[in-house]
């Protein structure tokens, strides 16, 4: 019997890139890989990639200049680069990077065994096609490893939006919907895994318009109510959607499915119109405002996330005033805020940027600003009652770790909670990153 070869992945960026690396490793599985956990013993390195902001590929290669002493050491090892960089930048670093056996974008990793084999036939094989051919069927089927109570599931890909600043639309290339037969597939496969919550991945997957069951399109509103009918199938959530997206039908789909959780990361990027326009968003801060308070008032708990983008070009000081006004007006659950940053190729790129030292200061003072309003959000909690689908244990003897609907990480101390089961919890304590709570 051969001994399998031993495959390490890390991955970058966001959550597709997450759901990306476990179908790479599901790919490479097929040819006898398995994985491990550490870089040190692997037979096969692959770095899956993020470009969304800078320094994405000094990343990838100062990363690559601390694992290429490990070829030294297993002179087997073989190195590839992955996602958003490899399909921006593939060739490049090909050129430059001796140590690299090959580069595989985002849409054609479902040809991972075939560009292994090669690999160890002596090529350096480049993939950064969009094929015409669907990935996803063409991954090996057959049983997944064991999992947890939540997963990951792209039901979209792609973004047609063309924000001046993202890259985005370049490296995923244009907006795709799975059909809805195929998601139902692998959703009722999650579950029959044990997995209680399942999260929609899509860069504007709110955008999803994939063929339906009765053959018409179907928009993520519709899928999202043929997923709730999937036995054991208690949580649905989805992201990253664009404010633009948000149709009537989703809207109402919160105040009427149980499953959909109350949690919705709507990125707005600022508070300025003029801002707002510059950056492409077709979307005014009222426009915005308006949708939240709709979404509230069919679903009153909904917990908001949001993405910032400060020192975009041309932003002055009263923009990113709007942009705290903003931020005020809609008191975030969590939101993530960026210094701007030039991207190649993007149409922002060719205008001038602000001083850093400015961006530094807005990027502190938002920071400040949302980070205040997490806590409030967080102490709002403390008295209230949640449903907790816990996960692990804790860090305490007896400790059970759990989320909430809202996406807060939850501790309770007691006997006889087992990993995957959802219970009600009262919250007694709001802590610095997580809440406390008892069962009821
Ligand atoms: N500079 C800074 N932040 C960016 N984002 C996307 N592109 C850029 C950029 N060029 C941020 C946006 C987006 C999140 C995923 O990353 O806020 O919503
Ligand atoms: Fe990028 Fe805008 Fe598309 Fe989001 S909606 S992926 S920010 S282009």
């Amino acid at each position: 019997m051969t001994t399998p070869r031993k495959l390490f992945i890390k991955t970058y960026g966001c959550q597709m890139n997450v759901y990306d690396s476990e179908r790479m490793a599901e790919a490479l599985g097929a040819s006898g890989y398995e994985a491990t956990q550490t870089p040190d013993d692997a037979d096969m390195i692959l770095l899956n990639t993020c470009h969304i902001r800078e320094k994405a590929a000094e990343k990838v290669y100062s990363e690559l200049g601390r694992l290429k002493p490990l070829k030294d050491v297993n002179p087997d090892l073989k190195i590839g680069i992955a996602g958003c960089v490899a399909q921006a930048e593939g060739a490049e670093i090909m050129r430059r990077a001796p140590v690299v056996d090959l580069v595989v974008g985002p849409q054609t990793y479902h040809r991972l065994p075939a560009m292994e084999a090669a690999v160890r036939a002596g090529e350096r094989p480049v993939d950064t096609e969009f094929p015409a051919e669907d990935k996803f069927e063409h991954l090996p089927k057959g049983p997944r490893a064991g999992r947890g109570s939540s997963a990951f599931l792209t039901v979209q890909e792609g973004c047609d939006k063309f924000c001046a600043f993202c890259v985005v639309p370049y490296t995923r290339g244009a907006e795709v919907s799975r059909p809805a037969e195929r998601i139902l597939r692998e959703a009722r496969d999650l579950v029959s895994r044990g997995v209680r919550d399942i999260t929609l991945l899509g860069q504007n997957v709110n955008g999803y318009h994939g063929e339906g069951l009765d053959g018409r399109d179907w928009s993520l509103a519709r899928l999202v109510r043929a997923l709730a009918e999937v036995d054991g199938l208690w949580r649905i959530r989805y992201t990253t959607s664009h404010p633009n997206d948000m149709t009537d039908d989703l809207i109402a789909a919160h105040g009427e499915i149980a499953q959909l959780m109350p949690y919705l990361h709507l990125p707005v990027q600022s508070g300025s119109d003029k801002v707002l326009a510059a950056m492409n968003r077709k979307h005014t801060a009222a426009m915005y405002l308006e949708l939240l308070a709709r979404l509230r008032a069919v679903r009153p708990d909904m917990a908001i996330s949001g993405d910032f983008i400060v020192g975009f070009p041309g932003e002055d000081d009263v923009d990113f005033e709007a942009t705290m006004a903003l931020v005020r007006a809609v008191g975030y659950h969590s939101a993530f805020s960026f210094k701007y940053s030039a991207r190649p190729g993007t149409p922002a790129a060719e205008r001038a940027v602000l001083p850093d030292a400015i961006m530094t200061e807005r990027l502190h003072a938002l920071q400040a600003l949302i980070t205040q309003q997490q806590r409030a959000v967080q102490e709002s909690m403390v008295g209230r009652e949640v449903s907790v689908l816990f996960e692990k244990s804790g860090r305490m003897e007896g400790q059970m770790v759990g989320k909430s609907e809202y996406l807060h990480a939850v501790h309770v101390t007691a006997a006889g909670i087992s990993p995957g089961e959802m219970r009600r919890v009262r919250i007694t304590e709001s802590m610095t990153n997580s809440l406390n709570g008892i069962l009821i």
